[in-house]
């Protein structure tokens, strides 16, 4: 059930949590789904719930960076420098685990994951969980596995139903595009997936570019090749394939759904037309209501204009090539 974010209804949440529940929240970057990170009971129940399998480790959020030591081992230098510019914020840390850290957090990997979120609810949740006796909240992304993540409570009341017993409302998440998650198990830092904090942010704060994946760095599911999917089949198009195939729709009877952030629509087209915005913040803002919107409309396809290859863009792309991914 949808709850507006009171200090009542994020009492009662954190409550729930303790409880076994799962509950769904509003952070910065999309909706979590959480559950108390060290009860295998309520892990369990956010598997079955996700759908996801039982070897894809889970991010632990923490109220506080100074948390983090309680569940993984001594940061690397460079991972308590990001962790000071960029916590609370939309940022995660792949640690060495600490002791006791169960396999259904790690996904069986030696490595935990963790963040800590800015948005004000998060924040909130998170301490009202630690004051009640908690220790971390999992949350993966609140949508069923390798679907389209949510940034507004309906979003995750469509993908979950009643299944989902507590859903804070907190209004539509301001990046609207997950966390930048980087790899700090080895000696330097690799990014593993592109997100809200961009790599101009990274390289700033770090004094160089964060190394890529290599085939040895820990599993993210973020990083299959199909993930943030539509069910209707999604095509992503350049600029000029898109105005030609637009110029060639003929077929009476199709229905193509288009998102598009440069291209006005044309006046004989008679399908679905969205128009994003045209700078980066403002269209990973609303990348997946965009997303989630336009398959609503069953369309026979989804066409995408592909957007600019700038750094602001890398996220952006990054999530549109696997939400595009057949195969
Ligand atoms: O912005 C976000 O990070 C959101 C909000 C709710 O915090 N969470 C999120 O969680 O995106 P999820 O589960 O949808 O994506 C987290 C990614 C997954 O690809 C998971 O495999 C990876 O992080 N991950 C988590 N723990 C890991 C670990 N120990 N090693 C490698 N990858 C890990
Ligand atoms: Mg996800």
């Amino acid at each position: 059930m949808i709850v507006p974010a009171t200090p009542e209804a994020i009492a009662h949440a954190a409550d729930a949590l303790r409880k076994g529940d799962l509950v769904s929240f509003p952070t910065e970057t999309v909706y979590g789904l959480g559950a108390d990170a060290r009860n295998a009971d309520a892990l369990l129940k956010l598997y079955a719930a996700k759908g996801r399998p039982a070897d894809h480790p889970v991010i632990v959020h923490l109220a506080d960076g100074s948390a983090a030591t309680r569940w993984a081992k001594a940061l690397p230098a460079y991972a308590t420098l990001l962790a000071d510019a960029f916590w609370p914020g939309p940022l995660t840390l792949i640690l060495t685990r600490g002791e006791g850290v169960s396999d259904s957090i790690t996904g069986g990997q030696e490595s935990v994951g963790l963040r800590v979120p800015a948005h004000p609810v998060a924040h909130a949740l998170l301490s009202a969980f630690m004051e009640c006796g908690g220790d971390g909240i999992a949350a993966p992304s609140a949508n069923r596995f390798g679907r389209i993540s949510a940034t507004t409570a309906q979003h995750v009341e469509d993908e979950f139903g009643g299944e989902v017993a507590i859903v804070l409302d907190g209004g539509p998440c301001r990046h609207g595009i997950e966390s930048t998650i980087i790899d700090c198990t080895g000696r330097e830092p690799r990014l593993l997936r592109p997100g809200a904090v961009g790599v101009d942010q990274l390289t700033r704060v770090l004094g160089r570019e964060p190394s890529a994946a290599t085939p040895a760095s820990p599993r993210a599911s973020g990083s299959l090749a199909s993930h943030y999917a539509p069910r209707t089949h999604a095509r992503l198009l350049q600029r000029k394939e898109l105005i030609g195939a637009l110029g060639r729709l003929a077929r009476p009877g199709s229905h193509i759904a288009v998102l598009a952030h440069s291209i006005d629509q044309p006046p004989s087209f008679e399908g679905t037309w969205f128009d994003a915005p045209s700078e980066s913040a403002g269209y990973a803002q609303q990348l997946y209501a965009n997303l989630r919107a336009l398959d609503a409309r069953e369309a026979d396809e989804i066409w995408i204009e592909a957007p600019p290859d700038g750094p602001d863009w890398i996220a952006i792309n990054d999530r549109l090539r696997r939400a595009t991914h057949r195969g």
